[in-house]
């Protein structure tokens, strides 16, 4: 079988670690030509030297400046943009009660405001080359109201569920597509504080109708799909990676 990602030019934001990086790993290894962005210069460079032809950008995915530079970076260099993937995102761990609204605030800058600017400014390129692909990483929090998560998150993520499909029935006609993710919980950096707490873990495990968690690979194999020419009817979806945490 040939490669499924062959020729593309992937940009993955959040791509020094996590699922970023899985992400990152899979299309290299579907023959994509693939840029990582992050914020976390030193890992996103080690991450980037071990995915041979890879190569890391810093990118804050909350400034408008940040996007221009890196974007017309990767076109220079590979001319062009197939598949941005908007992956970075972070949780404050507060309950609405306990959440000062300068955590909401950066909550609402690096989950929603990074992936808008980055279609924003990736849409133009996108046209100008016939087509794309846009991936938002959300979560199960982005269809239910998750009972174990902070309402902020999920705030966050329902909005990036809407923003998909928003940007998926305007620039269809454009040839680009545009679909969420919803992974239920990975063990990654990001839900460590859950995991090393018993009860909190047990919470986890028992939502999951398969009883286990999503792996890193789980969740990159349904990007590798949304990204290749056989989704090329895919547009629009909220795609859950949950072991059916949301069916129920
Ligand atoms: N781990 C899970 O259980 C889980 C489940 C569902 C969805 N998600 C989502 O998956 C995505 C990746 O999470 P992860 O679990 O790999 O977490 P992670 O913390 O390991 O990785 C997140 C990455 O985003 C980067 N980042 C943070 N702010 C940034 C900014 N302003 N600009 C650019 N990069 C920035 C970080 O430096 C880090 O490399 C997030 O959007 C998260 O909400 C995670």
């Amino acid at each position: 079988m040939s490669a499924r990602l062959a020729g593309k030019a992937a940009l993955i934001t959040g791509g020094a670690q996590g699922l970023g990086a899985e992400i990152a790993r899979a299309f290299h290894r579907e023959g994509a030509q693939v840029f990582l962005g992050d914020v976390n210069g030193p890992a996103g460079e080690e991450t980037a030297r071990s995915i041979e032809g890879a190569e890391f950008f810093l990118l804050d995915v909350t400034s408008e400046d940040s996007w221009k530079a890196v974007l017309s970076a990767i076109v220079k260099k590979a001319g062009k943009l197939d598949v941005l993937v908007n992956n970075a995102g972070i949780n404050i761990r507060k309950d609405i009660e306990e959440m000062p609204g300068e955590d909401l605030d950066r909550m609402l800058a690096v989950n929603i405001k990074g992936p808008f600017l980055g279609i924003k400014h990736a849409l133009p390129i996108m046209r100008r080359a016939g087509g794309g692909v846009i991936l938002n990483m959300s979560s199960v929090c982005g269809l239910i109201g998750h009972r174990y998560t902070n309402e902020a998150y999920v705030a966050t993520k329902g909005a990036l569920t809407l923003l998909t499909k928003s940007v998926a029935v305007r620039c269809g006609k454009d040839n680009i597509r545009c679909n969420s993710v919803h992974p239920s919980t990975v063990d990654t950096s990001l839900v460590q504080s859950v995991l090393k707490d018993p009860a909190r873990r047990a919470e986890r495990f028992g939502e999951v109708p398969l009883g286990r968690l999503a792996t890193p690979a789980d969740v990159a194999a349904a990007f590798t799909y949304l990204a290749s020419d056989e989704a090329s009817f895919i547009n629009g979806v909220s795609f859950p990676v949950d072991g059916g945490v949301t069916a129920g």
